[in-house]
């Protein structure tokens, strides 16, 4: 591995001990999302609009042309997302979740059924909010962790196909995530893409790409799918794109940028309705709850995102983490995806019972050990306390490793491979913990714990 990219402006991170970590986790009623931030030394909550910027992308910022209406900057990012997307129409948003409510406001209406490889949980949230249903149907490979596919995040044919015939009249569109974030940041094919779009079609209905992480998947359609070796990934973004009628973005991702987002469109059938709400919600046409200087940002970002040195870096990144994870015989979502590892807490903690909240555990274990700081996706994040007083569990304890882009450098991850390994021998010290404070309704945020 070696990053393309080298250093010109740089953030200090605080050396803490692991006394003071022990302090501020104790603090922070033993939930990481409690921290404050600069106590940690390696934050890998979210890969999600905290990347680092170009200086390309700094000075576009001085370009910001923040006319309230026809700005020159929305013209630029237009072009931009036109030659990648080849879509006509570009709505601008402040961010993914935005694009996903003004899109199905103005199209879903409550008793739709939407398919998806799986819904984000934003992308779920906003259709369920409008009483749509949001069905996850990922192909078998894509639920089982430790199955080696090389694309785990196809959607199953089959199974779109069955709920087609059965209830063509409530789908007003499918979806498709690309990488399939919720099942590990898996890639999608282009040979599933296109048969899905074909099947759609069949039934007359439009393909709407949840594309936050499109170059990344496209850099793996290029590693892993034959025939497009010698393709370059725009052409790959751009044949990939030309299966789909629309998209929904969350720039925070490949675009590299810090916040925005935006909804692209080829032709013009639900343009005045989503125009309607994007005015009423986010802003004016040109520039939808962004500033001009974002605009700017995100142009050049979204073409520095498509650059295949960058992106072979990148996938690299997870790779190089999953390679040492390998070797300490530590298990974790196979194969290792495209932003983010997801490590399997039984392989660490195999005798720690589920109401201890293993991932949770293993969670606090490496902050206390090494400053690093990931998210839970266990019990405490999918497991709900009922009525009763009783729990339900998950069926996976996994703590996901999301990267920044451009932020970390090989000796971080070298030193998170340490501190895994010190985890992992010292595994029996570990202390699971018990839920003593939550809400209703995503607990996972605000929990508040004491140790077993
Ligand atoms: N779709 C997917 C696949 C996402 O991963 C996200 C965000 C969104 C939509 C929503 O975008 O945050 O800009 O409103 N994922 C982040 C994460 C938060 O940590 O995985 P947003």
């Amino acid at each position: 591995m070696i990053e393309p990219f080298r250093i010109k402006s740089i953030e200090h991170i605080k050396m803490t001990s692991r006394e003071e970590r022990v302090k501020f986790l104790e603090e922070a009623k033993l939930n990481v999302f409690m921290l404050r931030a600069e106590d940690v030394l390696l934050d890998w909550l979210t890969d999600s609009g905290t990347g680092a910027m170009s200086s390309a992308q700094w000075a576009a910022i001085m370009l910001g042309d923040e006319s309230y209406a026809g700005a020159k900057s929305f013209f630029k990012l237009k072009e931009v997302l036109n030659d990648i997307t080849g879509m006509e129409h570009v709505i601008p948003t402040h961010q993914g979740r935005a694009a996903e409510s003004v899109l199905f406001g103005a199209v879903c209406k409550k008793g739709d059924i939407v398919p998806n490889n799986s819904h984000f949980d934003t992308t779920r949230g906003n259709l369920e909010f409008i009483g749509v249903e949001a069905v996850d149907l990922v192909i078998p490979e894509g639920r089982q962790p430790a199955t080696i596919h090389p694309f785990k995040g196809n959607i199953d044919i089959g199974a779109v196909e069955e709920l087609l015939k059965k209830e063509k009249d409530r789908i007003p569109f499918g979806m498709m995530t690309v990488t399939n974030n919720t099942g590990g940041g898996q890639p999608v094919s282009m040979a599933n893409i296109r048969e899905y779009s074909q099947l759609l079609k069949k039934y007359n209905k439009p393909l709407i790409i949840d594309a936050c992480r499109f170059a990344e998947n496209a850099m793996f359609i290029k590693m892993r799918e034959p025939g497009y070796e010698k393709k370059s990934i725009k052409e790959i973004c751009q044949e990939l794109f030309s299966y789909a009628d629309g998209a929904t973005m969350s720039a925070k991702k490949d675009a590299l940028v810090n916040i925005g987002g935006f909804i692209v469109l080829k032709s013009d059938q639900w343009l005045d309705s989503v125009r309607e709400l994007l005015i009423l919600w986010e802003g004016f046409l040109t520039y939808g709850g962004m500033a001009g200087r974002d605009l700017e940002a995100m142009a050049v970002g979204l073409q520095e995102g498509i650059d295949e040195s960058y992106l072979r870096y990148r996938l690299r990144t997870t790779e190089y983490l999953g390679e040492k994870m390998e070797a300490l015989g530590i298990g974790f979502v196979k194969p290792t995806g495209g932003h983010a590892v997801y490590i399997d807490a039984k392989s660490i903690l195999p005798d720690m019972p589920v109401e201890h909240y293993p991932a949770c555990a293993l969670c606090n274990a490496l902050y206390i050990e090494g400053g690093i700081r990931g998210v839970e996706i266990g019990s405490v994040m999918f497991g709900k306390r009922l009525d009763d007083g009783t729990e339900t569990y998950h069926n996976m304890e996994l703590v996901r490793l999301a990267f920044p882009r451009r932020m970390y450098t090989q000796s971080h991850l070298d030193f998170a491979a340490e501190t895994l390994g010190k985890v992992k021998s010292n595994a029996s010290k570990i202390r699971g913990v018990k839920i003593t404070k939550q809400a209703k309704f995503l607990r996972h945020f605000t929990a508040e714990f004491d140790w077993v």
